[in-house]
């Protein structure tokens, strides 16, 4: 564990490659599904919820830093990262370690009701990654989802004002208050209704759309003064990876400062090191008034925090909110771990990559005329745009069946989130792969 202190806070490449040189990928031993994969899908078929939105048929067995090996033996070069969780790499041996240590310690004691050590000790390490001056105050959740109703309850309460504005293409999770929030896919609201009362949807990305605020929102819908917060994805997610225009969020900003509303930033799948700075919206010098993270910052165990300003945070009242598991000891030991790592080394790595990554890929729009629409991203969030739904399909599925691991995002996008481990060697290779499989899904 010093090894890995010692060499990441010199080398952010030579730390990326711990915990993954054993393992080389890809490493196909079967045609992909592989019999014990494909047995496994019938079973699973037979007995999970087919709400769950399954993207290809992938078993994952066990994993090694950036790479996931499958019920068959089949090895992947993972792009996907368990959806942008996993930003240690699999298996990180300081983080496997953490846990270890504190399962046998203390499995859970809930820090709604007692003192639990490890829960302050990670709160105190979050705020002190707070984007904003001031003191900061931390709520910790299970998910993604949770600390995003967390932020509804606080900034009604904190303001006394129950509006919420949203984005269009904005994923926000799926619990009520959480999906009606989410606007980048009909199919998320649709039999679910009515949702949760007082949302609107913005247009995203370009400062032109801040029009809409004054123009529509403000003039025909709701006062200003009824509005208690926007929320924003810094670089959109779910919605396809898309970085707004350099002066979006900071007329949120100005917006929120002119009318007293609350600017909270969703870096659920942004934050925790991915864009190559701890929070997305450092990129542009933009501070929010309650940052909300979970992908990402416990490598995989379930956390979810809230960061606040104080005196926002000091307006609700013991008993306003709570969780039983949330903040549980073993996740908050991976999290502190997490946080060493991705300080010592790990964030810079994400930068270096994620570079290395948009400017392998940067000739695809040109080689693939109309084919390949865009290639955008900070860091290690890097979106491919094809040209029709069937393509981005066949585009991740054609990873898939090489040892690539990536995921769709939006209709017509392809997302690249690998852990923040990642080699050079490991972008080149799933660079080529990818264009690989966009050349045969060209030809179709
Ligand atoms: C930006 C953003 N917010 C919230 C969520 C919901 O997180 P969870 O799935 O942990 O509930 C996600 C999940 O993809 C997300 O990307």
């Amino acid at each position: 564990m010093t090894d890995v202190a010692d060499t990441t806070r010199t080398d952010p490449i030579r730390t990326a490659s711990i915990g993954d040189e054993a393992w080389e990928a890809p490493r196909l031993l079967t045609a992909v599904p592989g019999p014990r994969a494909r047995a496994h899908v019938l079973r699973d078929q037979a007995v999970t919820s087919p709400s769950l939105p399954r993207a290809y048929p992938l078993a994952p067995a066990r994993g090694r830093g950036s790479v996931i090996e499958d019920l068959d033996g089949n090895r992947f070069l993972d792009f996907s990262a368990g959806i942008a969780v996993n930003s240690t790499g699999h298996a990180h041996p300081a983080v496997v370690a953490a846990i270890q240590a504190q399962a046998a310690d203390l499995l859970h004691y809930s820090a709604s009701d007692f003192y639990l050590p490890i829960y302050a000790e990670t709160c105190e390490r979050l705020a002190a990654t707070a984007p904003f001056d001031g003191p900061a105050r931390v709520y910790l959740g299970n998910s993604g989802a949770e600390v995003v109703e967390a932020s509804i309850k606080l900034a009604r309460h904190a303001t006394g004002r129950q509006h919420i504005v949203a984005f269009l293409g904005g994923f926000h999770g799926r619990t009520y208050g959480a999906v009606t929030l989410t606007a980048s896919k009909a199919k998320y609201h649709a039999g679910f209704g009515p949702l949760l009362p007082g949302v609107h949807h913005a247009p995203f990305g370009r400062v032109a759309d801040l029009a809409w605020f004054d123009e529509v929102l403000f003039d025909r819908l709701v006062p200003a003064d009824e509005v208690a917060a926007i929320i924003v994805e810094p670089i959109q997610g779910e919605g396809g990876y898309v970085v707004p225009e350099p002066g979006f969020l900071a007329g949120l900003r100005r917006i929120c400062d002119e009318h007293g509303i609350l600017l909270i930033a969703d870096e659920v799948q942004s934050g925790a090191g991915r864009s190559g700075r701890m929070w997305a919206i450092e990129h542009e010098g933009i501070e929010p008034d309650i940052l909300l993270t979970a992908k990402g910052i416990a490598s995989g165990m379930p956390l979810g925090g809230m960061i606040a300003r104080a005196p926002i945070m000091e307006a609700w009242h013991a008993g306003a909110h709570g969780s039983t598991y949330g903040g549980n000891p073993v996740a908050c030991a991976a999290a502190l771990a997490t946080l060493d790592l991705l300080e010592d080394g790990l964030i810079a790595n994400a930068a270096v990559q994620g570079d290395r990554a948009l400017t392998a890929l940067a000739h695809l729009p040109d080689a693939y005329p109309g084919v390949v629409r865009d290639i955008r991203g900070r860091g290690l969030m890097v979106g491919i745009e094809l040209d029709t739904p069937e393509r981005a399909a066949a585009v991740e599925l054609g990873c898939f069946e090489r040892g690539l691991l990536v995921l769709g995002a939006g209709k017509t996008c392809v997302r690249l989130s690998p852990p923040l481990v990642v080699t050079s060697e490991q972008v080149d290779t799933a660079a080529a792969i990818l264009e690989d499989a966009i050349a045969t899904a060209a030809r179709r």
